[in-house]
């Protein structure tokens, strides 16, 4: 044999069964730098810590948890990386501080606080942008501390440069809220595409503007044959509606193709931004053909977070039930044989959360595998909690997804 021909079995082999995403941070459980009250498990309790959202920027790789439970003592996070991966049981570092994360005593409002946070995201403008949920989602006691806000934090400053309270004609209460994309062309002129999953609405906000709209249609409804899950060996039923917008790069005309699908759901979705940025055809009585059917991403294909690449065009989604990260090309037809899979693994991959591509073209992908903390309990010796990374390139090579 060659050598080329060895290494290429040996590459291909290594590729099989290791995948092609890197592992990069892991946690059995969530601790953090500098609690404060350490040993109040009111405050800290590390078993309901579950992070569901990330972001990169630099040398800060935000985490985000949710407060589905009480003892979160912080919502928005940075992890603290040194050494070389993969970084197992990193502590977290309240972001932008500690203050601006611990609740009011007795949960009272302050508009000051960041109550609950999913996805946040990092634009091309040095700005990290999330939505503050204002909802406690504690087990049978939702406590709606305030109303739902978009915040944009300058990354080079740390200071906060923006917050938007959504008014309850938009939505009830946030907790629907659980991404926000961002169309970062024009740095001064910003619009955010925030899915309501609860509520099967698109909101978007003008940031220039100081507005926001809100979009309902048909295509935001789960599918009802296609809400079933088994996920890690449990079964259960969702009808989460849109939940995941990704924006194709900038066309000619100047807008881009907006892609979500309803997280119960195997399809896929557009609309252009060009409709999306017009409030006055938000309330149109019909969207004509406005909003478009793609095609079916496969069985079981259910996901929760999805990215486009710029520079290769390729959609990368996360797919929960398939503990798969798996890419398609956005030129070619929507359908399985278009697609390949980036990285399974049915032990370490479980319920793949969020997925991003930061600006130096990397791949983050978080799971949590969140159906066991729901309907079972933690193995808190196991690593409950992964992030990957990867080059794009090295992500899709030898994929169907660059030819
Ligand atoms: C899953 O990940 C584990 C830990 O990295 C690894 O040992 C195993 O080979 C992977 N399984 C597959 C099918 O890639
Ligand atoms: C919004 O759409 C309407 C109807 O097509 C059009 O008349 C109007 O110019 C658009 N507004 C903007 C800001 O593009
Ligand atoms: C991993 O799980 C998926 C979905 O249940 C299944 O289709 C696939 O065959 C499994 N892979 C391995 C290596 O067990």
């Amino acid at each position: 044999m060659s050598l080329i021909v060895k290494v290429c079995l040996i590459f291909l082999l290594c590729s099989v069964v290791n995948g092609k995403l890197t592992e990069y941070v892991k946690w059995q459980s969530i601790n953090y730098k500098n609690l404060p009250y350490p040993g109040d498990s009111s405050f800290y309790n590390p078993y309901v810590n579950v992070p569901f959202g990330l972001a990169h920027y630099g040398n800060k790789l935000f985490v985000a948890i949710a407060r589905r439970n009480p003892g979160i003592p912080s919502s928005l996070n940075v992890v603290e990386l040194t050494g070389s991966p993969p970084y197992i049981n990193p502590p977290l570092i309240s972001y932008p501080n500690w203050n601006m994360n611990m609740l009011n005593l007795g949960n009272q409002p302050n508009p000051a606080k960041i109550v609950s946070v999913y996805r946040p995201r990092v634009d091309r403008c040095d700005r990290l942008w999330f939505v503050d949920t204002g909802v406690l989602e504690y087990p049978n006691n939702q406590i709606n501390v305030q109303r739902p806000s978009i915040w944009a934090i300058d990354l080079k400053t740390d200071i906060v440069i923006g917050r938007f309270d959504i008014p309850e004609n938009i939505v009830p209460n946030g907790r629907g809220l659980a991404s926000i994309t961002i169309d970062d062309d024009d740095c001064a002129n910003t619009f955010a595409y925030i899915p309501d999953w609860m509520n099967n609405a698109l909101l978007v906000f003008s940031a220039q503007q100081g507005r926001i709209w809100r979009y309902n249609h048909n295509y935001f409804f789960f599918n009802p044959f296609e809400g079933d899950f088994d996920v890690d060996g449990l079964q259960f039923q969702w009808n989460d509606g849109i939940f995941s917008v990704a924006l194709s790069k900038t066309k000619p005309n100047g807008y881009r193709t907006a892609f979500f699908h309803p997280l119960g759901s195997f399809s896929e979705f557009t609309v252009s931004t060009e409709i999306l940025r017009n409030e006055t055809l938000a309330t149109r009585r019909t969207h004509g053909k406005d909003f478009k059917f793609v095609g079916h991403r496969g069985t079981n294909t259910q996901s929760g977070s999805h990215a486009v690449d710029l520079n290769t065009n390729v959609m990368f989604i996360a797919e929960m039930q398939n503990n798969a990260v798996s890419c398609w090309n956005i030129k070619k037809d929507l359908k399985r044989t278009n697609m390949d899979i980036v990285e399974q693994n049915n032990s370490t991959l479980i319920y793949p959360v969020d997925l991003t591509i930061d600006r130096e073209s990397s791949l983050y992908v978080l799971s949590n595998r969140l159906p066991r903390f729901i309907y079972d309990r933690y193995d808190t010796n196991a690593y409950n909690f992964n992030i990957w990374r990867e080059n794009i390139n090295a992500a899709l090579s030898g994929t169907t997804c660059l030819k």
